[in-house]
């Protein structure tokens, strides 16, 4: 089915030909699109949503980054089928739109669980306990960095720092924060993702899973991020000390004030 079909736009760089896709995983070696389809449901799901999401935009292409979260959304990760899918919605290659995939952590490119565990192991969390954390749940959990938990729930990666050093060792969970973490409570963290009873996160919205997040973030937003608990006092010791001496930034240049 050809973009016009659908009210998108179809420009001559949609038409991918009869080629076959082939994207590359590390991990996984090569995948062909006729591998991993998405369904037929799901297909016209990412149609219909892109439309809403293309029209947001001054040009369709710039709907690419929403537009790959519509599918993972839908698959938990994004296919090669995936890739040609948003290709042809968006009139890009297929080249260009898995330079995209590739390039960013957030789109994964293989099934994940429902729960992505991410521990930091860059420096600060580090040698404050995420590297003590990161083997704890590799040996409870039974899985490798990347890896899945049989029951689904459960993928567990380490990550670079997330702008959350004040709160050092930090766990994130479908990239909400769970400050000051330790072995023990990392692990009774993923018992509880396991057991379907995910805790609240220290800051941020409640939990959603995976695909849930995916969706937000293609801009189908959930009101609730206001929900929950904001920036803690060490994020915001800065700010509270420029107050007190009467400190404030200076103007943008250009800038009426
Ligand atoms: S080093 Fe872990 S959040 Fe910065």
């Amino acid at each position: 089915m050809s973009g016009a079909t659908d009210g998108l736009p179809s420009t001559p760089g949609a038409q991918q030909g009869s080629a076959p896709l082939v994207v590359f995983d590390p991990r996984l070696g090569p995948a062909t699109a006729a591998e991993d389809p998405l369904s037929p449901d799901a297909r016209q799901r990412v149609r219909e949503r892109a439309a809403e999401v293309i029209a947001r935009y001054p040009r369709p292409r710039s709907a690419l980054m929403p537009l790959l979260y519509l599918v993972q959304a839908e698959q938990g990760y994004v296919s090669a089928d995936g890739i040609r899918l948003v290709a042809e919605i968006l009139g890009l290659t297929t080249a260009e739109v898995a330079a995209v995939v590739t390039f960013y952590t957030m789109y994964r490119r293989r099934p994940c669980g429902a729960y992505v565990v991410g521990v930091c192991t860059n420096t600060l969390c580090a040698i404050l306990g995420g590297d003590a954390i990161f083997q704890a749940l590799q040996d409870h959990l039974g899985i490798g960095n990347g890896e899945t938990t049989e029951d689904g729930m459960v993928t567990l990666e380490h990550i670079e720092c997330n702008a959350a050093c004040d709160y050092a060792p930090v766990v994130m969970v479908n990239w909400e924060f769970f400050d000051n973490q330790t072995v023990e409570s990392a692990r009774e963290l993923v018992d509880r993702l396991r057991a379907g009873d995910p805790p609240m996160p220290t800051r941020g919205a409640p939990l959603k899973t995976h695909t849930e997040v995916s969706r937000i973030l293609a801009g189908f937003p959930d009101d609730l991020a206001d929900v929950g608990p904001s920036a803690g006092p060490a994020s915001l010791a800065g700010l509270e000390l420029a107050r007190r001496r009467g400190e404030s930034a200076p103007p943008r240049p250009g800038a009426s004030s």
